[in-house]
């Protein structure tokens, strides 16, 4: 055959991965093929396939009859936005999707390549799990790639987009992950399936309430994003992908921005003047941040605090916020974990921390003793404490007990804080402490009610305001409501340079 024409047969072939019935089957249940995702995620024409020819070297239960150009995963380069990013895309209709040994040196490759050249690693998984003709090596090609995982944590900046199963020892490589966003219906994540867990303890579970989307979106918190079709989880990786740098030397893209007044009047509105009514703290948020800024992380999961990234005058930042409208933004297991995370990557990508604060404490029970509220509140506590990017905080109203500690004070290395008048910043709510302290008097009065009532406004006057901790320079000054986005935008800049520098050490020990 001609040279060239042999080379086109073979491009043709590797396009087409297990043939054309099992694409059509692949799109039967719903499913995008490995390359149609990549033509969706990537910037038109930017895709450079690396291995396409690159088939397994199995030769076992008939293996050898069966090769697949590329063998269940395309691999390469491209760009989103003009960045550059590598990807792999695993590919259903060859075996499955499933890991055999070539098949994971071919995501390697790309991990490798992505480390040595300071880019983002986004992998797309739609697999069956291990090969299972291969055997041991195919377990060996997992542990690669988890280890490669792991190197790269922090380094640059990894994406798993779940489009299909994910069982087994796979989902630990997702898991290794920075963000994992899944898709509702056709994605599924577990340990073990629905049979072993049947085996095992007798539950009848469908994959998708053990696995789903919306299970590992809401009860589980191992998925960041659920999306309601795969096109809509790509387009959502490609804007989350415009808050965040290249790898940790570097700072995120910013966008456009001209400035003018920044005095946000909405703002003054948002607190109810009764400390004991909730408000909507994602009202507060869009009103700071640049407009249709704010991209909300894990915003299915522990809906007592908010995450996410957003921008202002145009530079990336990530936001912690307490959120009152549910549990009263009470810190719990679930919110403390949440949180830390979310500050732990901000800190390793170099994106400023800004902090709003409404919080009337841990959540107390057993039920959060008994499941380490100790130990998962401190992770949050570590995790502000070790970050050394700019950060500030916005007192808007409580901010007690130990959680005033927690929430990125100034004592644990913020660089600025602020108070909108309504703060109340005191050991705990005033008519907690006025039965504490004042038992004995409340008891000997004639009216107890009143005597309590009394008591409770005395402390509330004294504590149940920004001022005391204004006074100490724990906040650095009491601001309107509406002055907080310039306040912000000027800080910020004003922090740009900042430099601060953990003691030497092998690495801390975050309470896990
Ligand atoms: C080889 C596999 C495969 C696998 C699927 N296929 N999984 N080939 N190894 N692990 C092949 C099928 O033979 C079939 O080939 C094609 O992929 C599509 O599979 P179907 O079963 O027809 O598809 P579907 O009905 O959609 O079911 C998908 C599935 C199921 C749920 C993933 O295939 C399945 O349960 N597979 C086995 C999953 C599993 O037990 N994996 C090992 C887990 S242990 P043809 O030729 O018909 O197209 C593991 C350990 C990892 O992963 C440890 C890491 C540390």
């Amino acid at each position: 055959m001609d040279k060239r024409a042999l080379l086109e047969q073979k491009r043709a072939a590797s396009q087409l991965g297990g043939g054309e019935k099992r694409i059509e089957a692949q799109h039967k249940r719903g499913k995008l093929t490995a390359r149609e995702r990549l033509t969706l995620l990537l910037d038109e024409g930017s895709f450079q396939e690396i291995g396409a020819f690159v088939t397994h070297s199995s030769n076992d239960f008939g293996l050898e009859k069966q090769r697949f150009l590329g063998d269940g995963v395309v691999t390469g380069y491209g760009t989103i936005d003009g960045r550059l990013v590598y990807v792999f895309s695993q590919d259903f209709t060859v075996f499955g999707g499933s890991l055999s040994e070539t098949h994971a040196h071919k995501i390697c490759r790309i991990m490798d390549l992505a480390m040595e050249n300071g880019a983002p690693v986004i992998g797309l998984n739609d697999s069956g799990g291990a090969r299972i003709q291969e055997g041991v090596v195919s377990l060996g090609g997992y542990a690669d790639i988890f280890y490669r995982n792991v190197m790269a944590s922090g380094v640059i900046p990894q994406f798993s987009l779940i489009m299909g199963p994910c069982a087994g020892g796979a989902v630990y490589s997702p898991a290794l992950t920075d963000f994992v966003s899944m898709v509702e219906g056709t994605s599924y994540m577990f340990v073990t399936g629905p049979n072993v867990v049947k085996t095992v303890t007798n539950e009848d579970v469908s994959s998708e309430d053990l696995g789903g989307a919306s299970v590992h979106s809401t009860r589980s918190g191992v998925a960041h994003f659920a999306a309601a079709n795969e096109a809509e989880a790509i387009q959502h990786l490609r804007r989350l992908l415009s808050y965040i740098p290249q790898n940790c030397e570097e700072k995120a893209p910013e966008a456009a921005y001209s400035g003018g007044n920044e005095i946000r009047k909405q703002l003054a509105e948002l607190v109810p003047a009764n400390p004991n009514q909730p408000y909507d703290m994602r009202e507060v948020i869009q009103g700071v941040v640049d407009d249709n800024s704010f991209l909300e992380v894990h915003a299915g999961f522990a809906g007592n605090i908010l995450v996410g990234f957003a921008r202002l005058a145009g530079k990336s930042i990530g936001v912690v916020a307490n959120q009152p409208a549910v549990l009263a933004g009470v810190l719990d297991v679930h919110a403390s974990q949440k949180g830390a995370r979310f500050v732990r990557f901000c800190d390793a990508f170099n994106i400023p921390l800004l902090v709003f604060e409404d919080v009337p404490g841990f959540l107390p029970g057993t039920d959060q003793e008994w499941n380490a509220i100790i130990t998962n509140g401190a992770k949050l506590l570590y995790a502000f404490s070790e970050a050394t990017v700019p950060r500030i905080t916005v007192i808007t109203r409580k901010a007690y007990g130990g959680a005033y500690d927690v929430m990125n004070s100034k004592h644990i290395g913020a660089d600025m804080n602020y108070a909108w008048p309504t703060a109340e910043i005191a050991v705990m709510g005033a008519r907690g402490a006025a039965e504490i302290i004042f038992r004995s008097e409340i008891e000997a009065a004639a009216d107890k009610a009143a005597a309590l009532k009394g008591k409770e406004d005395e402390y509330a006057e004294m504590f149940a305001n920004p001022y005391r901790a204004a006074e100490r320079g724990y906040v650095d000054e009491v601001i309107l409501p509406e002055e907080t986005r310039e306040r912000l935008i000027r800080a910020f800049r004003m922090l740009e340079g900042k430099v601060r520098n953990l003691p030497r050490k092998k690495h801390g020990n975050i309470p896990l």
